[in-house]
Parts: C-alpha cells; sequence; structure tokens
C-alpha cells in the first residue's frame, strides 16, 4: 500500500519527468547544430525536404528519372557562416567527399528551384549559399536589404506525392505551385499522438 506522501513524491516524480522531456525538447531546438528539414502546407504535412542531383525536393518517394542519386539531408550551419547550411546524407549508404551547401536564388523575378552546391563558385547567377536563419522553427532568408522573407513554393512534378522546392522571389501565381513553410520540426510526434 502507498501512504499519501510516496503517492504525492510519486506524482511530484512524474511532474518532473513530464517537465524534464519539455524541457529537452525546447532545448533541442536551440542547441542542436544539425537538423532536417521539412515542408508544410494546407496539403503537405511535413514532407522531408530531400537532395536529388543538385535540387532540393519534397517527398518521401524520390524522383525516379535522376541521373546520380537521392537522399535525405540534415543541415550543419558552417562555423565561418551560420547563415550558411552545409548538407551531409543522413544514411552511410551515401557518402560524399564534398559537402554541398543550400541556396536558393532571390534576384527579383526568379522562380528558381532551391539546390545544393559543393563550391560557392558554382552557384546559378543571381544565387546564393547564405543568409538562411531560423524564425522560431521556420526557415527564412534575410538578405543585404534586411528583410527577412519565406518564399519557399512546391511545384508539382509529374509523379504523385513528389514536389520540386522553389523560392518564389515575387510571390506571384506560379503554375500549379503553392507556397510552404520550411521547418526543422518533423511531422513524426504529432502523428504518433494521434494514432
Ligand atoms: C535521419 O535519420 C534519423 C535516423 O534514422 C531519423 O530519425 C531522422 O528522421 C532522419 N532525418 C531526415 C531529415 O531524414
Ligand atoms: C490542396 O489540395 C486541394 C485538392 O487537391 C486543392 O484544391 C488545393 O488548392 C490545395 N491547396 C494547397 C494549399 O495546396
Ligand atoms: C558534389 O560532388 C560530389 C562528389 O564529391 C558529386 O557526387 C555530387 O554530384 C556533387 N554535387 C553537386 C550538387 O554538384
Ligand atoms: C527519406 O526518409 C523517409 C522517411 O524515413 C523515407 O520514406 C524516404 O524514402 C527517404 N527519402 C530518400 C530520398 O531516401
Ligand atoms: C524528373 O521527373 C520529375 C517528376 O516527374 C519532373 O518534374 C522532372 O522534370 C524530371 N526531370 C527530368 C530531367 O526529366
Amino acid at each position: 500500500m502507498f501512504s499519501k506522501s510516496s503517492f504525492l513524491s510519486a506524482i511530484l516524480i512524474g511532474l518532473e519527468i513530464v517537465s524534464a522531456a519539455a524541457i529537452g525538447s525546447v532545448k533541442r531546438q536551440t542547441t542542436d547544430t544539425t537538423f532536417g528539414l521539412y515542408a508544410y502546407n494546407k496539403n503537405i504535412s511535413g514532407l522531408p525536404v530531400f537532395y536529388g542531383d543538385g535540387i532540393a525536393y519534397i517527398g518521401n518517394a524520390p524522383p525516379v528519372n535522376l541521373t546520380y542519386e537521392s537522399v535525405n539531408v540534415t543541415f550543419t550551419p558552417q562555423t565561418s557562416d551560420s547563415s550558411t547550411w552545409a548538407a551531409k546524407p543522413n544514411t552511410t549508404d551515401v557518402t560524399w567527399s564534398t559537402t554541398p551547401f543550400l541556396y536558393i536564388n532571390p534576384t527579383s523575378g526568379a522562380f528558381d528551384s532551391v539546390g545544393f552546391v559543393n563550391s560557392t563558385s558554382d552557384l546559378p547567377t543571381g544565387a546564393t549559399a547564405s543568409g538562411f536563419l531560423f524564425y522560431g522553427q521556420s526557415v527564412m532568408y534575410q538578405g543585404s536589404s534586411g528583410s527577412m522573407d519565406a518564399k519557399f513554393w512546391a511545384e508539382p512534378t509529374d509523379q504523385k506525392d513528389l514536389w520540386v522546392l522553389k523560392w518564389n522571389s515575387d510571390g506571384t501565381s506560379q503554375g500549379q505551385s503553392v507556397p510552404v513553410v520550411i521547418k526543422s520540426t518533423p511531422p513524426t510526434t504529432i502523428t504518433r499522438m494521434m494514432n
């Protein structure tokens, strides 16, 4: 039989575990240097952003028509510039001798794929691999003007549940493309809790 006090302390220990877990998960967001990226909108509920032949795709099933490879990646801010994010394969099945950087083309009028380059000298005209930051858990881009933008759009492909991640500089309507929010938070926890 539990005494009143041991019952109470059991509750308190329980609370401590809960709050420690809560604090732990908050801490994780601010201290983790490596993160995955996930896309969200009304119809896309946290699908991974992955590498496919130097282009950023959104989805689980890899594109069937790639020449080289597709792989899930995690990102690490560079120590020399924390707004430049290096991508690493999230599996030991793939090894890269170089570390590609995420880039966008923020040039006015551009509606270009978000991509990866092994070297900033490989950047397409107008593109940049610097200026990424988090606003809460959402990815933003801050250019020289100082304004923070999130102009990520998902362009559907011929393949079901597969999109190309793009940056829509002017935010104008672009065919079947839709705006997405890119976050470091995976959807897994919510899914598990609802199941
Ligand atoms: C990376 O792999 C780990 C372990 O398999 C997994 O938990 C995580 O969701 C993966 N992240 C991405 C971005 O694929
Ligand atoms: C969500 O999907 C529905 C049905 O396909 C479509 O009509 C709607 O435009 C989509 N919305 C977004 C934000 O993708
Ligand atoms: C980066 O270099 C690796 C070889 O180290 C190559 O396999 C990969 O395709 C290159 N990626 C890009 C985006 O150029
Ligand atoms: C990325 O990880 C997800 C979840 O583990 C998996 O379903 C998907 O096939 C992976 N994508 C690639 C390109 O390997
Ligand atoms: C590969 O397939 C995707 C999805 O169907 C399509 O959007 C893209 O244009 C194709 N790329 C090439 C090089 O054929």
